[in-house]
């Protein structure tokens, strides 16, 4: 009896999704106007959800080592397949938590969530590995209670197209997270600076830890202050890229107590990076990862070697840092903290001396070439005199006088005026 029904309702949904542009507005309607958002098949879900979602009341996390999770009203889209997300504008109400994974999205529409209801009790959207390329200034609205927003391995392009708002409307953000959530084809110096606008745009002052992993971040880029828009954060992850020094402002953020760099591609801190953490960690309690970083022990990393055996700051598994290189190779492998300052060399050929002995030769290559040019010119001009003296007859006189006066190839220039 409710099948001709449902069908004529499959037919409206595709005619309107196909109608609408990639700003999808609202959930679709019924032909007597009700919205189909409260209309469920048998995964609990929205008929929009095309059964491949399962929504209801259940644990989460779900893991079996918290089996006193609280039961929460989940929207579980893992692995669907969706191409787009307009399903999204039907989503359920009461729902607490979204999670809408492994689809192939490309770019998020405006109003993702639809723009006439208001999702009170949603509190962690999790929409990873959805290819997402690029999100709107208003794709999310109505996520003021939004505690945990997670968006990594996606594809996010955050360039010149827009200066956005992309976390705008996130009022009470406390985790973010962005781990590999950017596209790789935009230098990460880039995408940084427009981080920077976003979260000034973004007002996330609640925001307490941030996620960058693996996103081949390689420096912080011009401005040093780029997370002081965020005074309350707390936890600060940037593992797995390629940081090769601590090069942001600390003070701004009174409340950080941790900042992860494992596996970047520092060699040492530098001197500027320690006295930054030496600073900020009288006002707090700070702690700092720095594990499997590829550690150079040479002459030049004894005041980093001498300042981890001596601060008051937690360098987390700091037994673990060992020298990936030195010289000589005996030190590779070793713990940092049981180096000693005479076991530490210098390169036995400074580069510097290399550089300027590499520069003289390189001037002296050049005169050679110059004088040998000039000869091979002079002699021309002194084989082809004849040539030259019926060519350039009004000027020749000219010539041979001013290669007299010049006195370039002394010798020559009296043969070529005696002729
Ligand atoms: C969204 O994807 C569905 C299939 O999942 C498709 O039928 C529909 O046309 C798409 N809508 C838009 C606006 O691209
Ligand atoms: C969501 O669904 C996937 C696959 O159906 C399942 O593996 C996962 O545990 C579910 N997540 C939650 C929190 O229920
Ligand atoms: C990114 O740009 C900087 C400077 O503009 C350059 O030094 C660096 O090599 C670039 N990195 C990549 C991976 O293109
Ligand atoms: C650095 O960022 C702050 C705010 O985050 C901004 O006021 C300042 O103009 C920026 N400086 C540069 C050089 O971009
Ligand atoms: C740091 O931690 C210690 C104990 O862990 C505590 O007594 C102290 O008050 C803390 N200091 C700050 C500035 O938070």
């Amino acid at each position: 009896m409710a099948w001709p029904y449902v069908g004529l309702l499959c037919v409206l949904i595709c005619l309107q999704s196909t109608q609408a542009s990639t700003d999808v507005t609202d959930c679709p309607k019924t032909l007597d106007g009700k919205s189909t958002q409260e209309i469920t098949d048998n995964t609990g879900c929205p008929i929009a959800f095309d059964g491949k979602c399962k929504c209801g009341l259940s644990r989460y996390p779900n893991s079996p080592h918290l089996p006193d999770a609280k039961k929460r009203y989940i929207v579980n889209c893992t692995n669907t397949g969706f191409t787009n997300a307009s399903m999204l504008t039907c989503l359920p109400i009461e729902t607490e938590v979204l999670i809408f994974t492994g689809n192939r999205i490309g770019p998020l529409p405006k109003n993702v969530l639809g723009n006439t209801k208001d999702y009170d009790d949603l509190e962690i959207m999790d929409l990873s590995n959805n290819g997402i390329t690029f999100i709107p200034g208003k794709a999310f609205h109505k996520v003021f209670n939004v505690r945990t927003l997670i968006l990594n391995h996606n594809d996010i392009e955050i360039s010149e197209r827009e200066r956005p708002r992309v976390f705008y409307g996130f009022e009470s953000l406390e985790n973010l997270h962005l781990t590999n959530a950017f596209t790789e084809s935009v230098n990460s110096s880039f995408y940084l600076l427009s981080l920077e606008d976003i979260f000034f745009e973004s007002d996330l002052r609640l925001l307490v830890k941030l996620h960058l992993e693996q996103n081949e971040i390689y420096t912080i880029g011009r401005n040093a202050s780029i997370f002081c828009q965020l005074p309350s954060l707390n936890h600060l992850y940037l593992g797995d890229n390629r940081l090769s020094d601590m090069d942001f402002r600390l003070d701004c953020m009174p409340g950080l107590t941790y900042v992860d760099l494992q596996r970047n591609n520092i060699n040492r801190l530098s001197s500027e990076a320690i006295s930054t953490i030496e600073q900020f960690s009288r006002q707090s309690n700070f702690t700092i990862e720095l594990r499997k970083n590829p550690f150079i022990c040479d002459c030049y990393i004894w005041s980093f070697v001498s300042w981890l055996k001596s601060t008051k700051v937690v360098l987390r598994d700091s037994d673990d840092y060992k020298c990936a290189e030195g010289i000589s190779d005996t030190l590779i492998g070793k713990t940092l903290k049981n180096l000693d300052k005479n076991q530490l060399q210098c390169p036995t050929r400074p580069v510097h001396i290399e550089e300027k002995s590499s520069s003289t030769s390189a001037v002296a290559t050049l005169s050679f070439i110059l004088a040998f040019v000039t000869a091979i010119l002079l002699a021309i001009v002194y084989y082809q005199r004849m040539k030259i003296r019926n060519h350039v007859m009004p000027y020749y006189e000219y010539v041979t006088r001013k290669i007299g006066y010049s006195g370039l190839a002394s010798e020559e220039a009296p043969k070529v005026v005696a002729v």
